[in-house]
């Protein structure tokens, strides 16, 4: 199964990601921890995306379209894969439809604006392997290390209410367009998101597996 989550920021994509990734047995792809964990590496891509991320605008689309052809390319994404944060533009979408895969779900997930300040600003996540949690809503069983690989957890840099208002403003712009272009292919599903995790993930499963 070849999937896309759609959906703002803080909507539960990583969340569900995760969720679904240990269902299926196949692998998230996110753009923003791979381009996170360069800016961590100090690499030149790493370097030259930090400008952008950390006002909460898009890195170019050359950029992360060549990171994606690159990881698709990987043998574990021969049997399915996740992609959590891509695309994000219709430029992204056209250029992944070129690469001739085929995506079988575009699963969207909606939440209202006036919930994401909360769900971020809340929000820690393992540096090591990725997992994310809140402090409230899903807190780690180990309290302040990742209960699935003992690392200490973090605070992402672009949680804070000026950049989370940036994010927000970027996505209304630049990626919720492709809700319309993913309808008219066919391929989008729409899950409610602002329920609990548990009623989400049950939402998504309904709308992949009928
Ligand atoms: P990215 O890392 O993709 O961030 P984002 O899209 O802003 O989304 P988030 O990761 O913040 O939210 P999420 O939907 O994954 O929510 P989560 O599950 O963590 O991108 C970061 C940056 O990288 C971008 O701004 C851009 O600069 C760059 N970038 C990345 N991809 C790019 C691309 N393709 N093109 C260009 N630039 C790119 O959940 C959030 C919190 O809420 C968590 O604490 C969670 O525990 C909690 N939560 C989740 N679900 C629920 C629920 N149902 N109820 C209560 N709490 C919940
Ligand atoms: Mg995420």
């Amino acid at each position: 199964m070849n999937l896309i989550m759609l959906g703002a920021p803080g909507a539960g994509k990583g969340t569900q990601a995760q969720i679904l990734s240990d269902k299926y047995g196949i692998p998230t792809i996110s753009t923003g921890a791979i381009i996170r964990s360069a800016i961590k590496n100090g690499t030149p891509t790493g370097v030259m995306a930090k400008t952008f991320i950390d006002k909460g605008e898009l890195v170019p689309d050359e950029v992360v379209i060549g990171i994606i052809k690159e990881r698709l390319s990987e043998s574990d994404c021969e049997n399915g894969f996740i992609l959590d944060g891509f695309p994000r533009t219709i430029p992204q979408a056209e250029a992944l439809d070129n690469l001739g895969i085929k995506i079988d779900k575009v699963l969207d997930i909606e939440v209202d604006d006036s919930l994401i300040i909360n769900r971020l600003s809340g929000r820690r996540e393992c540096p090591k392997c990725g997992a994310t949690y809140h402090v409230v809503n899903n807190p780690s069983k180990s309290g302040d290390v990742c209960e699935r690989c003992s690392s200490p957890l973090t605070t992402r840099a672009d949680d804070n209410p000026e950049t989370i208002k940036s994010r927000l403003n970027v996505y209304h712009s630049q990626t919720e367009p492709l809700i319309e272009y993913y309808k008219k292919k066919g391929n989008l599903a729409v899950a409610e998101g602002e329920g609990s995790l548990e009623a989400t993930t049950d939402a998504i499963i309904k709308v992949l597996e009928g």
